[in-house]
């Protein structure tokens, strides 16, 4: 009889998706990662206007529209100061096929990825579906993730570790030092570090800069997308970003396992990458306010929490029993542990929601952590 596969019978649907069936209607959801904004109204038409003059009903080739590899190298050498050409990137659908390709394309049966833990989701699951063995690395008090501690866990079996800054699940912003750090660790013991960017430009504090900006080697592959950034979450839109050599091992997954992104999200993506640049700075203001306020509250309920300085989440310390008290009162948060096992003891919530809804959860929040106490 067919059975499944040992590597698909290592990963279970995520723990977020969980919480999220556990709440009854009317919920205020904390758990969602995605911006509460519009897309752009330039990318949207960008992509209805394809859509009208006949453009997107095929495939476009492997690695994407040309102009839109032309966009993605042109944001590079604006935002990130660095040189990578569109024959450099590979258009994917969103950030998770991105991530999925470079681990596809880099890790081989039995080889460790090292990954934050707490950390987003999908890097465990995907190196477990490559065949690969996760690593978990312990993030700092500040729940950063340290250069040191990746070097200690690196052994001659490691074939990649994950950046992820600003990250998911924490909110936390790598240092520009800890990023030539990682750069110089990719170099000097020859694994790739995978840096996903995804949140790049959502920092209230500190500086966003890639690892590849420090690396002498090719040994950095950048995975990023046009979800959070340009709130374009189900256009399904990302990229890596690589040497040559690598670009065309991660084609060869994304030829077989994609054949080419979305056609209209390459045209929308286009327009979001090249147009202006507004919605990132409201975007950002909007979020840091939404910070404050979440933070206050959380810290008035006396909770120990880590001051995100990016992303939209925050990962409070909480007592046992305060998810469920939370989620029973009809707060959706994620247990911390679903991030992986030093998750235990956080939970996390997105505030990428209404100000007024917040300032509902945190009164509601209030209300449980009085009542476990
Ligand atoms: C850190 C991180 N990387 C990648 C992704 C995947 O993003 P996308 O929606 O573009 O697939 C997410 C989505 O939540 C994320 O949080």
């Amino acid at each position: 009889m067919t059975d499944f596969s040992e590597r698909v019978e290592q990963v279970s649907i995520s723990g977020i998706r969980e919480v999220f069936e556990a709440a009854g209607e009317g919920a205020i959801n904390l758990g969602l990662g995605q911006p509460d904004f519009p897309t752009p109204d330039h990318a949207r038409q960008a992509a209805i206007e394809a859509i009208e003059a006949g453009k997107v009903d095929g495939y476009t080739t492997n690695k994407g529209l040309l102009e839109l590899r032309e966009a993605i190298s042109e944001k590079h050498a604006r935002d990130n100061d660095l040189d990578i050409g569109p024959e450099n990137c590979i258009a994917t659908s969103g950030g998770s096929e991105a991530l999925h390709i470079a681990i596809e394309a880099h890790v081989d049966g039995g080889q460790e990825v090292l990954v934050p833990d707490p950390g987003f989701v999908s890097y465990a699951a995907l190196t477990h579906l490559a065949g690969g063995e996760p690593v978990p690395v312990e993030l700092r008090e500040d729940l950063t993730m340290a250069p040191e501690d990746v070097e200690r866990a690196i052994t001659e079996d490691t074939a990649a570790f994950v950046v992820c800054s600003p990250a998911n699940p924490t909110g936390a912003v790598q240092s520009p030092a800890d990023m030539r750090e990682f750069a110089r660790i990719a170099d000097e013991h020859d694994v790739l570090c995978l840096s996903d960017e995804v949140y790049e430009h959502i920092v209230f504090e500190g500086e966003h800069r890639s690892p590849m900006a420090f690396a002498d080697s090719d040994n950095v592959v950048i995975v990023n997308a046009c979800s959070k950034s340009y709130s374009m979450t189900g256009w399904r839109l990302g990229w890596v970003a690589g040497s040559e050599r690598r670009i065309e091992r991660m084609l060869r997954v994304h030829q077989y396992a994609q054949a080419c992104a979305s056609a209209p999200a390459q045209y929308a993506a286009e327009a979001a990458l090249s147009g202006s640049q507004g919605i990132i700075g409201e975007m950002v203001a909007s979020f840091e306010g939404r910070r404050d306020l979440v933070l206050d509250g959380l810290e008035g309920m006396g909770l120990d929490v880590p001051t995100p300085q990016g992303a939209f989440y925050v990962m409070p310390r909480v007592p046992e029993g305060w998810v469920e008290a939370v989620i029973d009162r009809g707060v959706i948060v994620v247990p911390g542990e679903a991030f992986g096992e030093r998750g235990a003891g956080h939970a996390r919530l997105s505030y990428a929601t209404g100000e007024a809804e917040l300032e509902e959860a945190l009164d509601i929040m209030a209300n449980a952590t009085e009542a476990i106490r």
